[in-house]
């Protein structure tokens, strides 16, 4: 029992000391080890950065600020150098906290807090200035390209810190540039071109240079919307698959260009066209009142821009008034030719048809011719004469005639 007593009694005081000896320590740290505390600090330039400097134990020693270039800014409250953009936030024993105010990428460095002790004891602190890329120049571009030209779109921002980073789109999609970076002074000028062959299809897109830094909330953007010359490309569009005899018809001369070719000229089998009443120009369009079989022949439309004349040509053939032609929609004018896949289609089918109807003919001649035969010697042998047998022959190959066209 007592010795279960003074053992608990010695782990007691062995703690006791230990605690004791932890607690002096840490005391003795704290009034030997008067120590000046700041903090890293980063700022966007134009903006105001604080810097603070503490200390947790000090028996009244004087804290001092000072800047990269080692001048000291402020001794206590009183400020040493002059320059209205630092100003004293608060000075106490426990703390010196200034504030420089439109900062400046030259700001940028180590800035010194010394607690004068003896010796003096100093810690740095950084600080960091922010560069704001200057708006996206896009250049390069000279108004208009012609199709087939290589152009160069070359986007520059100067002024970030650290690099700004570039990104380019076609329209909505990124596309890679190449990219340099120069230093110039304390920023850096960056630049990122695209080079490519224009053509037709980059008429009206937009090229979107993106830049994105740190300091901006949303990416800065400049935009370049290509304008793209090219020779006009010509399509004739018509309103009946199947022209027949006596209806109505048109043609039209769709045109892309640019600029867009104003007139398109129409010409039939090489020559003029035939100056009749039922033929109406009316801009790109051809129209032909009522169809005749002597309207058969090769259409052409012709347009031209600076850069180019094209044409595009379309053989009308009329059909017969009562052609079977598949039905024939004459309001349909498309911007599109005819349907080359309908048109397959049908033939396709027409020739399955044909060909069902050959084999099944085939068949029922194999088998009527066998009939046939047999029809003609029977009237023959029925015939009382000669001339009966013939006129009875006779009347049933008439027969036979009729039927086989009636299955053709
Ligand atoms: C600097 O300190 C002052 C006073 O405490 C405060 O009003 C201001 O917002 C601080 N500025 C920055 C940039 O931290
Ligand atoms: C520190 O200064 C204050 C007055 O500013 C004074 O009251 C105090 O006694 C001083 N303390 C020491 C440790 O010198
Ligand atoms: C402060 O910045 C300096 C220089 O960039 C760096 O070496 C140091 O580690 C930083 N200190 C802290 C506490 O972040
Ligand atoms: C970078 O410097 C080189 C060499 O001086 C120069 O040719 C180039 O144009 C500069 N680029 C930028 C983005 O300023
Ligand atoms: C076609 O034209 C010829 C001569 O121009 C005319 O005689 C004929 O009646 C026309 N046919 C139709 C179907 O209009
Ligand atoms: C026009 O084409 C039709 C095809 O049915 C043909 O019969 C006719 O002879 C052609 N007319 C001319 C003038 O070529």
């Amino acid at each position: 029992m007592i010795v279960k007593q003074r053992l608990i009694f010695i782990l007691y005081s062995l703690c006791a000391s230990v605690f004791r000896v932890a607690a002096t320590k840490s005391k003795g740290k704290g009034s030997q080890g008067q120590f000046p505390i700041t903090q890293n600090v980063t700022v966007v330039e134009g903006g105001a950065a604080n810097m603070t400097c503490r200390v947790d134990y000090n028996d009244n020693t004087s804290l001092q600020w000072s800047n990269p270039a080692q001048q000291t800014l402020f001794f206590g409250d009183k400020k040493a150098l002059r320059d209205h953009r630092i100003e004293l936030v608060r000075a106490s024993w426990q703390e010196l906290t200034i504030r420089i105010s439109d900062v400046s990428l030259s700001d940028e460095g180590t800035y010194t807090c010394s607690l004068f002790t003896m010796p003096v004891k100093t810690t740095k602190a950084f600080l960091t200035v922010l560069g704001v890329p200057g708006r996206p120049e896009i250049t390069g571009f000279t108004k208009p390209a012609k199709e087939d030209d290589v152009i160069t779109l070359t986007c520059t921002t100067s002024g970030s810190k650290p690099a700004a980073n570039i990104r380019w789109f076609r329209n909505d999609k990124e596309v890679q540039g190449s990219k340099e970076v120069n230093a110039t002074g304390k920023s850096f000028t960056v630049r990122s071109s695209l080079q490519f062959q224009v053509d037709k299809r980059d008429d009206g897109v937009a090229y979107t240079c993106s830049v994105e830094h740190a300091t901006l909330s949303s990416p800065y953007m400049t935009t370049e919307v290509l304008e793209v010359h090219y020779p006009p490309y010509l399509e004739i569009t018509h309103s009946l698959i199947i022209p027949q005899e006596g209806q109505y018809f048109k043609l039209e001369c769709v045109s892309i260009g640019n600029p867009i070719p104003e007139a398109v000229l129409w010409s039939k089998d090489g020559g003029e066209l035939p100056d009749i009443e039922r033929m109406i120009v009316e801009g790109r369009e051809l129209t032909i009142t009522t169809l005749n079989k002597t309207d058969n022949g090769t259409y052409r439309c012709e347009a031209s821009n600076h850069l180019g004349t094209s044409s595009a040509e379309y053989i009308l053939f009329v059909y017969a008034k009562d052609f079977p032609g598949p039905t024939t929609d004459p309001n349909s004018l498309g911007p599109h030719g005819p349907d080359h896949a309908l048109i397959g289609g049908v033939v396709a089918v027409v020739v399955f048809i044909t060909l069902c109807l050959i084999i099944v003919l085939g068949r029922y001649l194999a088998r009527h011719k066998g009939t046939y035969l047999t029809h003609e010697a029977k009237g023959a042998e029925d015939a009382p004469d000669a001339d009966t047998a013939i006129i009875n022959a006779e009347g049933n190959h008439v027969h036979a005639e009729e039927k086989k066209e009636y299955f053709i």
